[in-house]
């Protein structure tokens, strides 16, 4: 998701958002799954080390005037120098599972051909040192740094990178599956082509509804071509998965025509991804669209049973009717009363609770795990030496309280990740918004944990949310 939503108000430390304020500490279920989610990009940094090749986003933070402050991902966290470290602070938080990104132009610089030893390297004394620290390895396949060699051919508006992706996934899974056991095929693919593709903003840039229509069919494509490559050589005991952003769609306040933006905004973000792999189709009032994309098949390779779905979740959307917007909509206020975070996204834990309810009754309550959920918020350095958030606090203790009450209702919910363990790189929004539970010195790279670090620790420790 990104700050195109809401409007922008800072928040500063929150309040409770959940009208029902529990009266004991909310008991997860045994072997509830906690962990933290980060991506490649955002964190690694070491953008030329060992025969990585550029990415799209290395392109467009190069960019002059395309990211806040021409940041870059150039140096990140340095977490490829650093991971040693990072892993050492999930495993003291008693965090029991990482969903990380594999850096695809690490793997395949020129985004296909033979696989760059040094690039699988890295991932292997990761998972290593994961593993050695008891926590479960969750990598991702694509988390938005698509090789720019592949960009210069078309990237995902070609319809070739279908079958570009599935070889790359078997080379990583390869590797890496004799002890990476949970895959994540793609992050949040409406994202990839709404900003990546249909408005702007994120790597590579594009516009048009023509060019979010083909980004959307081919990630569904490849998507369902890894899975079935991975199913076909795959061990009996990895679950398959994918990371899709999910998220109640409303009206904004005010204009009965918002009811219609609304309704079709949900099968652009949310159904486009959604409705194919679960139920081969596209949405009705977007089939006209994608018509023209669909060869003989597709369809097929794209429902795939899963093992499991990742739900990316940060608040509900707020749409208005736009005739020059995307699709006729754009994103409006959210009800008057509501709280941001310093995004600019409302805070609207109630909303995670619906999803939730959704899958289990649209989706066929397959598993979920929540794969991200978090918030920016500024923090300080209190009198104790600690990094003070307590709106951070505020934000995860509320949207786990929604996750407990789905679960009591019968959502399949098997885990939780926060977005994110470390201070990043925030897309369009460079180093400016800061989402871990851990603060990054971005002169020293020097690590400071968080109050919420602390507090998320002693929840995965005690499988409960205290009062
Ligand atoms: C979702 C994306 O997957 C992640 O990369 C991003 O940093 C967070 N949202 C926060 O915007």
């Amino acid at each position: 998701a990104t700050a195109l939503i809401g409007g922008g108000v800072a928040a500063g430390v929150g309040s409770l958002a959940s009208p029902a304020i529990a009266q004991q500490p909310a008991q997860f279920p045994d072997g509830f799954l906690w962990g933290t989610s980060t991506s490649s990009y955002q964190i690694e940094g070491a953008a030329t080390a060992d025969g990585r090749g550029p990415s799209i986003w290395d392109t467009l933070s190069h960019t002059p005037g395309k990211v806040l402050n021409n940041d870059t991902g150039d140096v990140a966290a340095d977490h490829y120098n650093r991971y040693l470290e990072d892993v050492a602070l999930m495993a003291d938080a008693g965090l029991k599972a990482y969903r990380f990104s594999i850096a695809w132009p690490r793997i395949q610089p020129t985004g296909s051909g033979p696989a760059n030893a040094k690039g699988l390297d890295f991932y292997d004394r990761l998972v290593d040192a994961l593993l050695r620290r008891g926590i479960e390895p969750w990598p991702c396949l694509y988390h938005w740094d698509l090789p720019q060699a592949l960009q210069d051919r078309g990237g995902w508006t070609n319809r070739d990178i279908a079958d570009w992706f599935a070889d790359y996934a078997l080379i990583v899974a390869g590797r890496l599956g004799d002890r990476a056991k949970n895959w994540v095929m793609l992050n949040e693919p409406s994202v990839v082509a709404i900003f990546g593709h249909g408005v702007g903003g994120h790597a590579p840039d594009l516009r048009g509804r023509e060019n979010f229509c083909a980004a959307i069919h081919h990630q569904n494509l490849a998507q369902g071509r890894a899975l079935s490559a991975l199913r076909a050589v795959g061990a009996k005991d990895w679950k398959l998965g994918t990371v899709l952003s999910v998220q109640p769609v409303k009206p904004s306040p005010g204009n009965d025509a918002n009811r219609h933006a609304a309704a079709q905004w949900d099968a652009v973000w949310n159904r486009s991804c959604l409705d194919p792999l679960f139920k081969g189709q596209y949405p009705d009032s977007l089939i006209a669209d994608f018509k023209p994309l669909i060869k003989q098949g597709d369809m097929e390779a794209i429902r795939q049973p899963i093992d499991f779905l990742g739900l990316n979740y940060y608040s509900r959307m707020h749409q208005v009717t736009d005739p020059g917007g995307l699709f006729g909509t754009n994103f409006g206020p959210s009800p008057e009363g509501t709280k941001y975070t310093d995004m600019g996204w409302p805070v609207e834990p109630e909303g995670l609770y619906e999803q939730l309810i959704d899958f289990r009754d649209n989706y066929g309550n397959i598993p979920v795990y929540v794969t991200e959920n978090g918030a920016s918020y500024g923090d300080w350095v209190g009198p104790t030496g600690k990094a003070e958030d307590g709106g951070r606090i505020f934000y995860i203790r509320d949207h786990l309280l929604a996750c407990h009450r789905a679960i009591k209702d019968g959502a399949n919910l098997k885990g939780y990740f926060v977005w994110t363990l470390l201070d990043n790189f925030e897309w369009g929004f460079g180093y400016t918004q800061h989402f871990g539970l851990v603060q990054v010195d971005r002169e020293t790279m020097q690590r400071r944990p968080k109050a919420s670090y602390y507090w998320y620790g002693d929840v995965a420790k005690s499988n409960e949310v205290p009062l």
